[in-house]
């Protein structure tokens, strides 16, 4: 069955290697990141923004991650990700999700915390992780657009406050990625992480995972982020790889031959991602 992120996290953390979470987007992708993860003996979560549960409904989604973590076997949480509405999170639990997240870094430091404390009195007696997000990542993640300027790194102290108020038990601050791929390297203030991780004892999260140099997913690992989000790279992988069969075979009308391409390239990359944060072979 599908597990609550939080003991997966803190055990990965305690060990020092990540798990990757990985964004779906359809009831193919929850397999292939299944079977990447059991290739590779290694635990993972699966997640859906907001924009994916309106699309595929939270229902199917769990009835997709529950079948597809039965027959692969390996341990598999299933995350609601950049959640700004109670609602949605109250029927994404209700639906089985086992970790969800509450995003209210749009709001000012009081707020966030009343938002969040809000999720965490909800979910963590029923045994559902939570992750709330301090500073702000920008970039682009389906609904959630932060603007290069706007972006803004978690401060330490507030970290510590944050997770005191709220009881949350995974903490994602800002510390320099932004989601989807950008132009140049990422410029991680590890020194801050470092920081945070020290004021703090909860795993912490890396947000857009997409991008950053194998070291320094590796150095945030080391440091205390234990849940690494990846969403651009491997939807990209796949729908290029259909995009190239059908540049190569314009009159090809077999779902089974294009799927197979794409399942080919998203289990490559979901590979290599599991395989940066060095969770293999820990099942
Ligand atoms: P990327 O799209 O950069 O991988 O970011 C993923 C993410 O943070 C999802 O919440
Ligand atoms: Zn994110
Ligand atoms: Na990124």
């Amino acid at each position: 069955g599908l597990q609550s992120t939080t003991p997966m996290l803190q055990k990965a953390k305690a060990n020092k290697h990540g798990i990757v979470a990985f964004n779906v987007h359809s009831f193919d992708s929850i397999f292939w990141v299944l079977e990447a993860a059991a290739e590779l003996k290694s635990p993972v979560i699966l997640q859906t923004t907001v924009g994916t549960v309106k699309s595929l409904k939270a229902d199917n989604i769990v009835r997709v991650a529950r079948a597809a973590a039965e027959h692969f076997n390996v341990p598999t949480g299933l995350h609601l990700d950049h959640c700004t509405d109670y609602s949605v999170i109250k029927e994404a639990i209700r639906a089985g999700y086992t970790s969800v997240m509450i995003d209210a870094s749009m709001h000012p430091f009081e707020e966030n915390v009343a938002r969040t404390q809000e999720v965490v009195a909800l979910a963590k007696t029923l045994n559902v992780n939570i992750e709330a997000e301090l500073g702000k990542v920008g970039g682009v993640e389906d609904d959630i657009v932060v603007a290069e300027e706007d972006a803004q790194k978690a401060i330490p102290e507030e970290c510590k406050r944050f997770v005191e108020l709220t009881g949350v038990p995974t903490l994602a601050p800002a510390i320099g990625t932004a989601h989807g791929i950008y132009k140049g390297k990422p410029d991680i203030d590890f020194k801050r992480i470092e920081e945070i991780a020290a004021s703090v004892d909860v795993p912490l999260v890396l947000h857009g995972g997409s991008a950053v140099p194998e070291e320094d997913v590796r150095h945030c690992v080391q440091l205390g982020m234990a849940k690494v989000n990846v969403s651009t790279e491997l939807k990209n992988a796949y729908s290029e790889a259909i995009r190239q069969h059908f540049i190569d075979s314009p009159e090809s009308l077999d779902p089974r031959a294009y799927l197979q391409k794409a399942k080919e390239a998203a289990i490559e990359m979901a590979k290599s991602k599991i395989q940066i944060v060095g969770s293999e072979n820990t099942v």
